[in-house]
């Protein structure tokens, strides 16, 4: 019968319906999906890293009870996303060992420091923002858990863009220095944010594939693009300057064009030589083992009370 699934698997994905977790899939396109959820979950988590170092140093109540909601919703997505990978019947618990190990990645992004308090705009603004571009077309995504996740998940990321540059608005009409601090930080954020939609097109060994089967529905840097159109309307509006002297319309194109980041420096990062890197995986990996025993409790809990369920 494999080919008749096969087949049938085939039209499911031509007609952009979606592939649901009882649905016969090629091995390959299982392992693609759990792949890139597991990446994205792990990018969740690790992500709230750069932004939780901020919560005890936020300026006033409503910004700390602000910054505190939008770090809890990013540890909601990457449940929600963990939850996903579960459907193709891999555990929460295996992939965090292999994040653990080094063995899984996450977005390059999450290892840059946030240095000064500006930074929580800015990741807002545009981490958050390049995020949405390439999570909203993912809604459409075609394994069904995922595409579902991606859902709420944007209309989430979306509070967060709006707070993050909320945030940088209320600095750009402050002080000076609170100006220079926004400016400093855009400069530092502009190109880990470009890379965070991966390599070029013409580097990008899964772009083909994942397309074919509807996992992705644009390539990297179609949505780099989006990003950048996107963005510099928000910058003049913001009154910052990006730090791209290429940076230009295209009259005939009908987009901006833009220079490329340093992809040596990407791949440095991804590889995990970035700046932040080995810190963001010990702390994943104390949270880890100084969480065993909940994960223990709750096992024995459960066990316990199971015995005490009456036949
Ligand atoms: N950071 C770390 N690794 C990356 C990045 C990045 N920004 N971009 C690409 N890579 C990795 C890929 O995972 C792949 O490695 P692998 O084959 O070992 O898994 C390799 O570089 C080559 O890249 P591509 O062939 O282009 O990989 P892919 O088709 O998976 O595209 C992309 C990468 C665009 C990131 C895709 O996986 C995706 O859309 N993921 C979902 C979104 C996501 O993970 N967002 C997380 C950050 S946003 C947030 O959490 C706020």
């Amino acid at each position: 019968a494999e080919p008749e699934l096969a087949a049938q698997f085939e039209a499911t994905v031509r007609r952009k319906d979606r592939i649901e977790p009882r649905d016969w899939m090629p091995d390959a396109y299982r392992k693609t999906v759990v792949r890139q959820v597991a990446q994205h979950a792990h990018s969740e988590i690790i992500g709230m890293q750069p932004e939780g170092a901020w919560i005890g140093r936020a300026p006033s109540l409503r910004r700390k009870a602000t910054l505190l909601a939008k770090v809890q919703d990013e540890a909601g997505h990457g449940l929600y996303l963990y939850s996903a990978t579960e459907t193709l019947g891999v555990s929460r618990q295996h992939l965090t060992e292999m994040l653990i190990a080094g063995k899984q990645k996450y977005s390059s992004i999450f290892n840059y420091p946030a240095l000064s308090y500006a930074d929580v705009g800015t990741i807002g603004w545009l981490v958050d923002g390049a995020a949405i571009c390439n999570q909203v077309p993912l809604c459409r995504t075609s394994y069904g858990p995922y595409g579902r996740a991606m859902i709420r998940i944007c209309k989430e990321e979306s509070f967060h863009q709006r707070q993050g540059y909320e945030l940088l608005m209320t600095m750009m009409r402050g002080t000076d220095e609170q100006r220079a601090m926004v400016q400093e930080s855009v400069d530092r954020f502009w190109w880990p944010a470009l890379m965070m939609f991966g390599p070029p097109d013409d580097a990008s060994p899964n772009t083909e594939q994942s397309m074919a089967w509807g996992i992705k529905t644009h390539t990297n840097d179609e949505l780099r693009q989006r990003f950048v159109d996107m963005t510099v309307p928000q910058a003049e509006a913001l009154g910052v300057t990006l730090p791209d002297p290429d940076l230009v319309w295209n009259e005939e194109r009908g987009a901006h064009d833009f220079g490329q980041p340093d992809w040596d420096e990407f791949w440095d990062v991804v590889k995990g030589s970035g700046p932040c890197n080995a810190q963001r995986i010990a702390h994943r990996k104390r949270a880890w083992d100084e969480g065993a025993w909940v994960r223990e409790a709750a096992v024995a809990f459960a066990n316990a009370n199971d015995e005490e369920v009456p036949a």
